[in-house]
Order: structure tokens, then sequence, then C-alpha cells
């Protein structure tokens, strides 16, 4: 059985004092919810903050990123190591924000995807096609390129450790999901890429979560497909009580 994983991606959302009181809402309203990984996803300078807010509870910390070398004259830089050392247990990588704002290639999703592992991070490795490549039906080679590219050299014991998010681009931040068949076929194209490249077990074993204007109102019908293992949510996880009802599908 896939364990579902529920994730708020903040982007660049909220201070320290923001973050303390979102946790210390959330907390009481998924105190009993042991169906799913709770993960939470804000900035860099409120990571210590949350894990602080979060520790004894069900809820989970990830970086928003990371980059691949441990240390070194790379100004600006966080690395996996450092994230670990704080107390993340989660790293998104190649969100296609990074992709279309940062330069971020399936070459530097792939070094970061296996500098988190190496760290002892759980990757959750977005990837997702273009309105103008889905127009053109380009869907389904872009997103084997992503993820044949994005995992090169992986290991199959790095990637049963790995969680995978599906975000069309067109769908993030505008309001317009993708419906949950449209999600589904993606999903399955995943399943299928991941059976050829790492074999069945793995395959079967992976977690493929959706991301891309999931609300409150739109996640059930989302949960209810076998191929969707959970959510990444960015604007409808920034208030306690809209990620809670999330959470508790
Ligand atoms: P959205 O963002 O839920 O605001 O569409 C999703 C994401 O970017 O992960």
């Amino acid at each position: 059985m896939r364990r579902p994983v529920i994730a708020g991606n903040w982007k660049l959302y909220k201070t320290v004092k923001e973050t303390v009181q979102f946790v210390e809402q959330l907390k009481p309203l998924v105190q009993n919810s042991s169906h799913c990984d709770i993960v939470i996803a804000p900035p860099f300078t409120a990571l210590s903050a949350a894990i602080h807010a979060a520790a004894g509870t069900n809820i989970l910390v990830s970086g928003q990123d990371l980059f691949w070398e441990k240390e070194g004259a790379f100004t600006g830089e966080v690395s996996a190591p450092m994230l670990a050392d704080l107390g993340c247990q989660f790293c998104i990588v190649g969100h296609s924000e990074r992709r279309q704002y940062f330069g971020e290639t399936n070459e530097t999703v792939n070094r970061k995807t296996q500098a988190a592992l190496a760290a002892g991070l759980t990757p959750i490795v977005c990837i997702g096609e273009t309105l103008a490549e889905r127009e053109v039906n380009q869907t389904h080679t872009v997103i084997q390129t992503q993820f044949d590219e994005g995992f090169n050299n992986l290991t199959v014991q790095d990637f049963f450790r790995i969680v995978v998010a599906y975000e069309p681009v067109w769908a993030i931040g505008t309001g317009r999901t993708a419906t949950p068949e449209m999600a589904v076929e993606v999903h399955k194209q995943i399943r299928q890429f991941a059976q050829q490249k790492f074999g069945s077990e793995a395959s079967r074993e992976l977690r493929i979560l959706y991301g891309g204007s999931v609300k409150p109102n739109n996640i059930k019908g989302l949960m209810a497909q076998v191929d969707i293992d959970g959510a990444l949510v960015g604007g409808a996880s920034l208030k306690a009580d809209s990620f809670a009802s999330m959470v508790n599908f």
C-alpha cells in the first residue's frame, strides 16, 4: 500500500512568526490524521522555526530546493546535508517555477535528486508539461524526457525513496486543475516509465502526487483515483484550516 502524501509548498510566503502561527493552528486539526504523510515546505528562513514548532507532532518539514554540493564557494546556496541537519525530511526538487525562472534543467534536477538522497532526504521531484507542449500533443514525450534525464543513474534502491509530483505547468496557480481523468492518464504513464527503468516493484511502490490548483473542493475527486497518491498544494496550503481540510480529504 502506498502511503499518501499531502504536501504544502509555501513558495515565497510567510515570516517566522506567521510560520509558527500556522503550525500551532494546524496541529490540533491534524493530530489524528495518521492516514498520510503531512508535509509543509516553508521558505529557508522559516524552516528552523517550523521544525521546532512541529517537534513531536505528525507534521513533517521539507525544503523547497537545495544545491547539489555539500559545501563550498557557492554564495546564496543551501545544501542537502544542511537541510537534513536542521531536521528536514523532504525536499522539493525541480519545481516548474525553478525550471522557468531559475534555469533548472533535467540535469540539475538529477544532481539535486542524488544529493537529496545521499543526505537521507526524500526528494519530491516535480515534472510536468507546459500548455504549449500539451496543445501540440507533446505531454508524453516531455514527461518521459524529464523522467529519464531527471532519474538518470539512480539505482533501484534510490528510486524506492523518491516521490514524484506531476504538476502540469498550466494548472499551477491558475485555478485550472487537471480533471482527475487527465491527471490519471499522466500518472499511469509515469508509472509505466518507472516500470521500464526501475522494475515492477519500484513502479508499484512509487508515490505520485498531483499538483496544480488543488483546493479543498477538488481534492476528494483527485484522491479517489487509485493512481493518485497525494497532492502538492501551493496557494491553498497557506491557511491552516484549508490545508487541514485537504489533509483530511
Ligand atoms: P498551486 O501550486 O496549488 O498554487 O497551483 C502548486 C505548486 O506549485 O506546487
